[in-house]
């Protein structure tokens, strides 16, 4: 029996999504269409006659927008919001900034798709002189826990203790959760809320915008659902699904570049 209801969203388009440029840490703003991304996730809140509770975002501005553009268009600006930098997107180290196209073509796609998505392997540090290095706006921090770099592995160890302490409570005492974070943040707990193997969360893709609902039992396992698009088998995509499934794809296809010409082309550094 449904005991609390947790609903996530990644923030609306940003501008380097737009841009298709590796972002991480970095805090770019959300693109006139993610705007609408945001108000149009609140409206299915309401629709759906979604009562949220507490809200939970990260510093970024592209996801504290989307929860404040969620939550007025859903009718609950009432609602209390806590940030943490442990909901941030996954520190993208060397890549952050890069274009994911010109990345590909510089050290080939299965490089890319390692850096981009393998459970374990990050890409390389950023640079201590990088002018996208977040050490200086992240100052109030622990040194110790500024990343250079992170592999999912590694977000997934910043963010689950912002689970375990903050989070997982609330949803324990029966409360209805909104969060509105990153795709790989939202990976990240996804891979312990629906026990995804380190193998299959490499195909989990997380769209824009698109409020994403559990229901969880009071040990907070989640509810299955019918209509859970794999990888997942609980979570339910508010909306359209073949538009939610279209926008995964969208996201998986961001590094796609085409084949070279036979005998000719692109030369791989790796
Ligand atoms: C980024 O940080 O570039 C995106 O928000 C997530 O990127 P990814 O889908 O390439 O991991």
């Amino acid at each position: 029996k449904p005991h609390a209801t947790l609903i996530f969203s990644r923030h609306g388009e940003s501008q380097w999504n737009v841009d298709n440029r590796f972002t991480g840490w970095v805090d770019v703003d959300l693109s006139a269409k993610g705007l609408g991304e945001a108000k149009s996730a609140g409206g299915l809140l309401k629709s759906e006659g979604i009562k949220v509770d507490m809200a939970f975002t990260s510093y970024l501005k592209r996801a504290i927008k989307t929860c404040d553009l969620a939550l007025e268009a859903a009718d609950q600006l009432h609602v209390p919001v806590t940030k943490s930098w442990r909901l941030n997107e996954r520190m993208y180290g060397a890549l952050t900034g890069l274009d994911k196209k010109e990345t590909v073509k510089k050290h080939g796609a299965d490089q890319v798709q390692i850096w981009r998505r393998s459970f374990d392997i990050p890409p390389p540090d950023i640079d201590e002189s990088s002018e996208f290095n977040p050490a200086k706006e992240y100052a109030a921090l622990n040194k110790a826990d500024i990343p250079k770099t992170e592999c999912l592995k590694d977000t997934i160890a910043r963010v689950m203790p912002f689970w375990e302490e903050t989070i997982a409570p609330a949803l324990k005492s029966g409360k209805t959760v909104f969060v509105a974070a990153h795709g790989n943040s939202i990976r990240a707990i996804l891979k312990f809320l629906e026990g995804i193997s380190d193998n299959d969360i490499t195909g989990l893709e997380i769209p824009t915008g698109r409020p994403l609902m559990y229901k969880l039992d009071k040990e907070l396992k989640p509810i299955s659902c019918d209509e859970a698009i794999a990888p997942l088998k609980f979570g339910k995509y508010l909306g359209n699904l073949d538009e939610i499934k279209a926008a995964a794809e969208a996201v998986k296809n961001q590094t796609k570049v085409a084949a070279p010409a036979a005998g000719g082309g692109d030369s791989k550094i790796m």
